[in-house]
């Protein structure tokens, strides 16, 4: 039996709270910062924090070498986050797409936008049936919202409006990238891993399982295998397993399970539900940026070392708090909004339960 996580939540600017935490004490960060789009008119959305350098220079400061950073961003403005990550001393190892089905898109109808500019009033159309809005929509985490009903539209009046019929402003959200950073190492990764205890990924961990697909008794020719240098290797001619019993190697490709494509299977999917996401306060989850669960647990698995602690200077609602728990390892979280803390409270009670009633699955999904 392995001891029970520890989870320290503390309330304020997460700047100001990482500055208090020892130097090189925390193995993983894994957090979802505000994608600075003013989602919802919420002032935290639009402060400017995912660009600020000294966030991320504390962020590293905190880690151990060789220390993991994941941090989602929002896919028209992750490349400044990831400029000030990198800006901090952080090493950019790769990026994760988080790719999901249920995103609706935010777009100006250019051809109404015109008429609506020359004062011609379009007749009102109304459908029947749910039309999808995408007037509330910040990505993955399906809060695109869905109108029941009538929507009103009209056909175009101007000749302009005409000639410009079917065009518009923006595409159907449909990812959300994942900067993945690494605190420099001490050396080879090596003497990191031996020394620190992080620096790698945990591989099998992560292994996409490979269902009725798997054959153990199936063995190929590693010369059939991509990307190899059969001279160098000196496994020309040698026969090696590709597949592993423990499912496929991790990608950078992360699904929600909503896509029905045959290469899908090759990438993690990570189901949301609506159960797991109010796990521990049901109605009370009224948070509105909430990411998936088993995303989550997937993201802190892959990153953090057996006993390590994860920083989530984000918190939210908790998820990766909640994540980091469920996989057994020790949670550190800064939440400024003082009215997600009961929110907080109630998901990590709820997940220290789970874990205390099954401690030895130490990678359940
Ligand atoms: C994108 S949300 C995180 C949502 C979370 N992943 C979840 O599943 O609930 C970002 C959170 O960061 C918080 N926040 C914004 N600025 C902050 C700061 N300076 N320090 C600490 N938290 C901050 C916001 O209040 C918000 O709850």
């Amino acid at each position: 039996m392995t001891d029970a996580p520890v989870v320290d939540v503390r309330n304020g600017d997460c700047r100001e709270l990482i500055a208090a935490i020892p130097s090189e004490s925390v193995d993983a960060i894994v957090t979802d910062p505000p994608y600075e789009l003013g989602f919802m008119g919420k002032g935290w959305d639009a402060s400017g924090i995912a660009y600020d350098v000294t966030l991320w220079s504390e962020c590293l400061r905190v880690l151990k070498p060789g220390g993991y950073l994941l941090a989602f961003g929002g896919t028209r403005t992750f490349h400044r986050m990831a400029s000030a990550i990198e800006d901090a001393g952080f090493e950019i190892r790769d990026s994760i797409h988080w790719l999901y089905g249920s995103g609706f898109p935010k777009s100006h109808d250019v051809s109404k936008a015109i008429d609506k500019a020359a004062g011609a009033e379009r007749e009102r159309v109304y459908f029947s049936g749910g039309i999808a809005s995408g007037s509330n929509n910040y990505g993955g985490n399906g809060r695109g919202v869905a109108v029941g009903g009538t929507k009103q539209s009209g056909y175009a009046i101007t000749d302009a409006a005409k000639q410009w019929q079917g065009w518009g402003t923006a595409l159907k959200p449909a990812h959300e990238p994942i900067v993945v950073a690494r605190k420099p190492l001490i050396g080879s990764v090596a003497a990191n891993v031996q020394q620190h205890g992080t620096g790698a990924l945990n591989i099998d961990g992560a292994r996409i399982d490979m269902g009725d697909e798997y054959d153990p008794t199936k063995i190929q020719r590693q010369s059939t295998t991509p990307n190899v240098n059969f001279e160098a290797s000196g496994l020309i001619g040698k026969e090696i397993p590709i597949y592993n019993a423990g499912g496929r190697w991790p990608a950078n490709v992360i699904t929600d399970g909503s896509i029905d494509a045959e290469w899908v299977r090759y990438f993690y999917s990570a189901k949301a539900s609506k159960a797991e996401r109010n796990a521990g306060l049901e109605a009370l989850n009224t948070h509105p940026t909430v990411k998936p669960l088993a995303l989550m647990r997937y993201l802190v698995r892959l990153v953090t070392p057996p006993g390590g602690t994860v920083l989530e200077p984000f918190a939210g609602s908790g998820t990766t708090l909640v994540a980091a728990i469920l996989e057994g390892f020790n949670a550190i979280g800064c939440e400024l909004t003082e009215d997600y803390l009961p929110i907080i409270a109630g998901r990590v009670q709820w997940a220290q339960q789970e874990r205390a009633n099954k401690p030895e699955s130490l990678f359940p999904e």
